[in-house]
């Protein structure tokens, strides 16, 4: 499916009729990112009685103010990369194989010197606490009960420290550099220091002049005061994100420097002395760059469509990449992952884990820890449920031979 059945006027009317949650709107309510997020929220009270991820986003809609839902569901320009990124899963159906001995199923995996129990992990989110009130140090805990990967955000609003102690680990610091390198060095010492073992560098993200239309709209309708929580009702990461606290950030103007040639990425990996990744990697000629240039490990991502409207799906984007990189580094993937068999696609194409963002914040603004918690015993359910079914009992068994591409309508 590669263009939308609906128009966006038809999806926005769609969304009017639903319930706005317990904030209430005075006047109309945001239009919603896609025709994937607009059902209404199913009557629950815990975590464990929710279906499947997507349930949660309604769940989500109803428990936050419109601006603070918005800021989770919106992309950029007409939200149409977010939308696509989910439904190109559809692209790929899964050929299952029958004659084969399921008995021991294995979702773990060895990676970077560490045991996985699945090939999940919780990608940056930005500041959580405007989800719920403990935030990312909810979010650390769920990841220390389920033993998985916590990529934590530089503009987290829970200390590093505070994180470390929920989790019983530090998490991967993703890092946005910003355009001034003594910031660079500070935030990366930082990291350093606290022991994160991993360093993500977020190259997709470099205007400074980004308009999240969804958001702009949601924030018009929402009548709070924003100025509580939003000191001076300033928005940017660096003055108020605690990673930043005490760093000189007077000339810091964009979470990224305009310049990101080779050049500096060469410098960048010379000053984190841990693994470096490169988050925001959707072609094979950047694959390859960040390759020789010395990432870890690339990031196949497009910021959850909130950065550029390319209409490119991230799921699409994976096979050149892997391609590119030829098994030298691990290849990870996010965007619109929201069932177990998407990671399992994602996989058969050829990566070693998946990211999921939305969906861990779903999951804490409608029940804290047990919401994020459930959100990955789903993702891993599902996992093992088609693994099952198509006859790979481990995760090497996950190969291309497991996909086809769906034939035309
Ligand atoms: C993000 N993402 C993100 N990425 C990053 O590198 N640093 C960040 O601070 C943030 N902040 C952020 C906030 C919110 C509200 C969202 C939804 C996303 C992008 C994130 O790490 C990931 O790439 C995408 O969210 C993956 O797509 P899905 O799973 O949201 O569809």
């Amino acid at each position: 499916m590669s263009t939308l059945p609906l128009s966006r006027r038809a999806f926005v009317g769609a969304l009017a009729a639903l319930p706005f949650g317990r904030h209430g709107l005075a006047q109309e309510p945001p239009p919603p990112p896609s025709v994937l997020y607009r059902r209404a929220p199913p009557p629950l009270t815990a975590a464990g009685q929710v279906l499947n991820v997507m349930d949660f986003e309604p769940l989500a809609r109803t428990a936050l103010p419109p601006a603070h839902y918005a800021y989770i569901a919106t992309g950029i320009d007409d939200d149409l990369t977010v939308v696509r990124n989910h439904a190109a899963f559809d692209h790929y159906e899964i050929r299952a194989r029958r004659f084969t001995d399921e008995t021991h199923l294995d979702t773990s995996l060895q990676l970077l010197g560490e045991r996985w129990p699945s090939p999940l992990y919780l990608s940056a989110v930005s500041g959580m606490r405007a989800f719920f009130p403990e935030g990312e140090v909810a979010v650390a805990r769920a990841a220390r009960s389920r033993g998985t990967c916590q990529m934590l955000s530089s503009g987290s609003s829970s200390s590093l420290a505070d994180v470390i102690r929920a989790a019983d680990a530090a998490p991967w610091q993703q890092l946005y550099p910003t355009d001034d390198w003594e910031v660079t060095l500070g935030l990366i010492r930082r990291a350093e220091s606290a022991g994160c073992p991993a360093i993500v560098v977020t190259l997709d993200g470099r205007t400074p002049h980004r308009v999240n239309e969804t958001l702009l709209r949601a924030m018009r309708a929402d009548s709070r005061d924003c100025r509580a929580c939003h000191q001076n009702n300033s928005h940017d990461m660096w003055l108020k994100a605690p990673l930043f606290a005490g760093l000189d950030v007077g000339r810091v103007t964009a979470l990224e420097p305009p310049d990101q040639s080779v050049a500096w990425f060469e410098r960048l990996r010379g000053a984190v002395k841990r693994k470096l990744f490169a988050k925001g990697i959707v072609t094979a000629e950047d694959a390859r760059l960040a390759l020789q240039h010395g990432a870890d490990a690339v990031i196949v991502s497009n910021h959850g469509g909130r950065n550029e409207e390319t209409l490119r799906p991230t799921i699409e984007c994976v096979p050149e990449v892997v391609a590119a990189v030829q098994g030298r580094i691990p290849v990870f993937v996010d965007g619109g992952i929201r069932r177990g068999t998407d990671v399992f696609k994602c996989l058969a194409l050829g990566a070693t884990a998946v990211g999921i963002g939305r969906p861990q914040a779903w999951g804490l603004a409608a029940f804290g820890q047990s919401g994020v918690e459930a959100v990955i015993d789903l993702l891993n359910r599902e996992l093992t449920v088609i693994m099952q079914q198509a006859g790979t009992a481990r995760l090497a068994d996950i190969t291309a031979a497991c996909v086809q591409r769906a034939s035309p309508a």
